[in-house]
């Protein structure tokens, strides 16, 4: 990573923790869901809520640490406010993905797994994101913007992303891979 692209750890306010954890029963098992949410507020998993959970719900540290690094869907680094996710498949690799991240990487000054100094962008470069009718595609957030160009890259970095869907975006169905889920599935079975 490189020192510009260093982003800031914001303070972490753990007022918002202990509001989580009032959702749940002091219980092991209630772990992931509990990262889950602390993921959806800080945007990120913080050492010192990390500390928190262990000692509210009896988990030891290490194995707290060990579920927060073993899932993709929780990060130990704070995370932009919109997650770039360029698709690398295939389809989106022949219809010109090298040349959409090469742009974004230029625009936003930052590699493919870093996050803007502002926390305002994070920039993934992913496997195919099942919408390869729309290549080349680039996800932000949940939504899927289709059939861009280095133009439309542009102008989605300088709109901020934000509300700015145009011709070929569409909000795809969320595949059922929570780690939640993934969970309850195992302990089923
Ligand atoms: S290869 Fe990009 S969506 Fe399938």
């Amino acid at each position: 990573m490189s020192a510009q692209s260093q982003p800031q750890f914001p303070p972490v306010d753990l007022a918002a923790t202990e509001a989580i954890l009032a959702r749940y029963a002091a219980e092991p098992k209630h772990l992931i869901s509990v990262l889950q949410d602390l993921q959806l507020h800080y945007r990120y998993l913080p050492r010192e809520a990390l500390e928190r959970v262990g000692a509210a719900l009896g988990v030891p540290l290490a194995k707290v640490y060990g579920v927060a690094t073993f899932y993709k869907a929780f990060s130990l680094t704070p995370r932009g406010e919109k997650i770039l996710r360029v698709c690398t498949g295939t389809a989106c690799h022949i219809r010109g993905a090298p040349l959409i991240l090469s742009e974004l990487q230029s625009r936003l000054k930052i590699a493919a797994g870093e996050t803007t100094p502002d926390l305002r962008f994070s920039l993934e470069a992913v496997n195919c994101v099942g919408a390869c009718a729309l290549a080349p595609v680039v996800m932000e957030n949940d939504t899927a913007h289709g059939n861009l160009s280095v133009t439309k890259v542009r102008r989605l970095v300088r709109s901020g992303a934000a509300g700015s869907r145009g011709r070929g975006s569409a909000e795809l169905p969320r595949p059922d891979d929570s780690p939640a889920k993934k969970a309850e599935e195992s302990e089923e079975s």
